[in-house]
């Protein structure tokens, strides 16, 4: 099993490009489904996440010519697919779930495995399920899987989501986008990646709005239309380039990304007493000894992300005085801390609440890697600390950062990859 070793307090400096969003690209390919005209999509990331969805899009009989090297997919599909997810494909992805609108929508069915349970929390998908019923789908779960009918097409209904899910606008936004009249959906998140979902089937033909902040208005169209699209970039990867810069008070251009997505997070990052400067595609980081203190939780958009909480931590460890972290969105995600007491921070959780004690330097440790935001947060950590550290399974970290050594390495940092 591939493991990383890092050896540490080497300042980050230079450039480094932002790719393709992962949680952009996923529900985009899952809304593929919809047509069976050519889509082109490009600035794919070429992490495993993307890798398994097209493979899932391949088992049910898309045609698909995948380039990683150009960050390029092109998908055909026939007039008839199979409407089976299997558990070896979205067990290790729970964006799998994203087929299930799109499957009911176009053929009504879907036989879609039901992802499970998960490190960092328990990660239902009861809302997804109680709103695609709305539509008039009816479902049964057994034996891990949720069978899923629609006898006609699916009808446009008023949907309120009880809680923000952004899965489950998701896959409302894609189901909806086929069924017959017009869908209000309110409630909706309104993650900068459901944006793009959005622009994405209206350049495909699809007909939603946004209608107030988080409602939309869709208005279920029955073809497609061929087009390209082009996914926006990834923000949680630009947040983490940003902190490890911080962290190691080094001095970072990050490219390929609109500040204005990413607005709270600099904000926070100012607060702390970073120096930070916002131009039109990029964003440029100066770290300092002297970081403040904060208390803050995470919440969705346009809130801090949890998907930058772990990495946030880190960097506070290194703060003058005491810091808190309420984690808002999954029950379990305090998986780091553990480790990164190992490396000498002073963390406590109680609940779903950390205090960081600051004043940390780093130790180099071998550690082990639990998910994909906990596993880069400890390889923040091992850039800061002196000597070498090792993180195992990081499998996980494939999921979602591309090249991430190698984006590393460019600015600096000793990392590398040992098999
Ligand atoms: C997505 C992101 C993930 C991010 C999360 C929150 C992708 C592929 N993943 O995950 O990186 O951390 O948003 O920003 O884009 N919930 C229910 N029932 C449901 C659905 C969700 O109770 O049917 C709960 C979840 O357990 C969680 C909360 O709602 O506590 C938010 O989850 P959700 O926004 O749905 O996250 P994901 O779409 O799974």
């Amino acid at each position: 099993m591939d493991k990383l070793e890092i050896f540490g307090a080497k300042k980050l400096r230079g450039k480094v490009s932002i790719s393709g969003s992962k949680n952009a690209a996923l529900p985009i390919l899952a809304a593929t489904i919809l047509s069976d005209r050519k889509i082109i999509l490009k600035n794919l990331p070429n992490v495993k996440d993307i890798e398994t969805m097209i493979k899932l899009l391949e088992s049910i009989g898309s045609f698909v010519k995948y380039s990683k090297k150009k960050n390029l997919v092109i998908i055909k599909n026939k007039k008839k697919l199979k409407t089976f997810a299997s558990y070896n494909l979205v067990k290790t992805m729970r964006a799998g779930i994203l087929v299930l609108g799109p499957m009911l929508a176009r053929f009504g069915n879907a036989k879609v495995s039901t992802p499970g349970g998960c490190s960092i929390g328990v990660r239902p998908i009861d809302i997804h399920l109680k709103a695609l019923s709305k539509l008039g789908a009816s479902y049964k779960i057994i034996n891990g899987y949720v069978y899923a009918n629609s006898k006609k097409k699916l009808k446009a209904a008023k949907i309120k989501f009880p809680k923000i899910s952004v899965g489950a606008t998701e896959n409302l936004i894609i189901a909806s986008s086929m069924a017959e009249g017009t869908t209000i959906l309110s409630n909706c998140a309104i993650e900068p990646e459901i944006k793009d979902l959005v622009n994405f089937i209206n350049c495909i033909g699809g007909k939603i709005k946004w209608i107030g902040k988080r409602t939309l208005s869709v208005i279920g169209v029955k073809k497609f239309k061929e087009n390209e699209y082009s996914i926006m970039p990834d923000r949680i990867e630009a947040g983490t380039y940003l902190i490890a810069a911080a962290v190691t008070e080094g001095n970072l251009k990050i490219s390929g990304i609109n500040p204005k997505i990413i607005r709270t997070e600099i904000e926070i990052l100012k607060k702390i007493g970073i120096k930070i400067k916002s131009e039109k595609d990029s964003i440029k980081i100066s770290g300092t000894k002297n970081i403040k203190n904060i208390n803050l939780k995470t919440s969705p958009y346009p809130g801090f992300p949890t998907d930058l909480q772990a990495q946030l931590m880190v960097l506070l460890c290194k703060s003058k005085k005491h810091s808190t972290i309420k984690e808002e969105i999954f029950e379990n995600r305090f998986m780091h801390v553990s480790e990164l007491n190992r490396m000498g921070a002073k963390i406590k959780t109680f609940g779903n609440k950390a205090f960081i004690e600051g004043n940390t330097n780093f130790k180099a440790a071998e550690l082990m890697a639990t998910d994909l935001r906990a596993s880069v947060s400890l390889i923040i950590a091992g850039l800061a600390a002196k000597g070498k550290t090792t993180i195992n399974r990081i499998y996980h970290l494939d999921r979602g950062y591309e090249e991430i050594e190698k984006k590393l390495r460019k600015v600096g940092a000793k990392i590398r990859r040992v098999s």
